[in-house]
Order: C-alpha cells, then sequence, then structure tokens
C-alpha cells in the first residue's frame, strides 16, 4: 500500500491555517481520499495535557528551555500515536502547525537556536518529515486584525506582543529558504485565491 501524503500548515497566529485547513479538508474527502486532521500542540490525550500547560498564561515563569521541551514532547507523542499509523495506513494527515512552528517560535524568534532545534525535531519525529508543508505568509498587521476579528481570548504564545511576532515571521521565512518542502503563500488574498494555490500544488501530488 502506498504511504499517505503529509501535509502540514504554518504561519503566525491568526494568518489563516484553521480556515485553509477546513477546505483542504473537505475537499479530500470530496474526491474519496480518507484524511486524518490534527494539530499541534496536542491532538491526543497527553498532547492535550501538555498544550494546556503550554498555553495557560497562568505559566508566565515558564523557562524557555522548558517550553522548547513540552512542544518536542508533545509532538513525540502524536508522531507515534497518531501521524506515523495513519500514513502507513495509507491515510493523509494533515496537521495544523508542526515543527517549523519550533524552529520560528522557538529557534529564531526565543533565539534557543536553529541547529538545536532541527536536531530536536529530528529525535521528536525519528526523521519523518512532511511531504508538503504551506507557510501562509501575511504581515504581523492583518493577522492581529483578523485574530481580533476572530474575537477569541490571547493564550500565553499570543500575548507575547508583535515584535516577538515579527520575529517568528521572519523565522519562518528563513526555514522556507532551508527546505524546499516549505511552499510561501501570500496570505494577504482572499480566502478563494489561497485555497486556489494550495489546492493545485495538492492536485499535483495526487
Ligand atoms: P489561524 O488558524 O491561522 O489562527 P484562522 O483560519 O482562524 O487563522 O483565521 C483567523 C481569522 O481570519 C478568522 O476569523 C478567519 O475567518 C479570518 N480569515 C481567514 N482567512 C482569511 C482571508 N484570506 N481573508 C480575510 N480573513 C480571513
Ligand atoms: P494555536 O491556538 O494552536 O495556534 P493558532 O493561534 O495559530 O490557532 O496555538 C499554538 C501556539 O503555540 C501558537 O502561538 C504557536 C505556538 N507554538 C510554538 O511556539 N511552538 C511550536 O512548536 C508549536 C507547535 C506552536
Amino acid at each position: 500500500m502506498d504511504k499517505g501524503l503529509f501535509i502540514t500548515f504554518e504561519g503566525i497566529d491568526g494568518c489563516g491555517k484553521s480556515t485553509q485547513i477546513k477546505l483542504l479538508t473537505a475537499y479530500l474527502r470530496d474526491v474519496g481520499k480518507p484524511c486524518l486532521l490534527v494539530r499541534e500542540p496536542g491532538g491526543t490525550g497527553i498532547g492535550e495535557k501538555i498544550r494546556s500547560i503550554l498555553l495557560d498564561k497562568e505559566n508566565n515563569e515558564m523557562s524557555p528551555a522548558a517550553e522548547l521541551l513540552l512542544f518536542e514532547a508533545a509532538r513525540a507523542q502524536i508522531v507515534d500515536e497518531k501521524i506515523r499509523p495513519a500514513l502507513e495506513a495509507g491515510i493523509t494527515v494533515i496537521c495544523d502547525r508542526f515543527y517549523d512552528s519550533t524552529f520560528a517560535y522557538q529557534g529564531v524568534a526565543r533565539s534557543l537556536g536553529e541547529d538545536l532545534v532541527i536536531t530536536l525535531n529530528d529525535i521528536a519525529t525519528s526523521g519523518l518529515a512532511p511531504d508538503v508543508t504551506f507557510l501562509l505568509d501575511l504581515s504581523v498587521e492583518d493577522a492581529f486584525a483578523r485574530r481580533k476579528g476572530r474575537g477569541e481570548a490571547d493564550d500565553r504564545m499570543e500575548l507575547l506582543g508583535s515584535k516577538f511576532q515579527e520575529d517568528v515571521r521572519n523565522g519562518y521565512l528563513k526555514a522556507a529558504s532551508k527546505f524546499d518542502r516549505i511552499k510561501v503563500i501570500d496570505a494577504s488574498r482572499s480566502v478563494d485565491e489561497i485555497f486556489g494555490d494550495i489546492k493545485a500544488a495538492i492536485e499535483e501530488r495526487l
């Protein structure tokens, strides 16, 4: 049996990942491709517990290294428990954030080191890499306006402010210049225009 396609979505908070993932999941199901949709951090019983520690606004004493290792721990769990078994069963896996988030947020914006994060990503995934990654690139101002429109309270990471989000955006663009699997998508356009690009890239691979 062919292995399933592993697709990840990345970008700063509020760039439009969930919106595009919903459209792609519906499209793949329509064309008869079974798919599993998961999110990071979380997606497993253990991962959701780690997620609540990571995003809890009360945890403002968390050390940057603890933060990094908790994201990687949640990742190791979801790769073992959900992602690898699904791919091996021929199921397409769509992940809302994966290890490029750690590269951009912890490696670059938190300045913990790009090479260190690449090494830890490799340990957490036992070498499993996405087949294609869509980086929804948007200005920090536009993403902030979209988040306000969504009307949800900010979590611990979202409270870090616009300089941090700017560093994250630059971190993602740096990842895209290193790894060919990352497709940079101009996310300032309409939902339909963005989805048109994503659908075309996926159709090429099906
Ligand atoms: P993320 O999952 O990356 O945080 P969302 O998909 O939740 O982002 O989008 C954030 C907000 O912006 C939502 O209210 C959503 O409806 C809106 N939105 C998403 N894509 C677009 C777009 N292309 N243009 C305008 N608004 C958008
Ligand atoms: P989430 O609500 O899933 O993201 P979004 O706001 O895009 O819907 O929140 C996850 C937060 O954790 C988000 O701010 C990005 C951050 N994060 C990291 O800092 N490192 C990581 O490795 C991952 C996966 C997420």
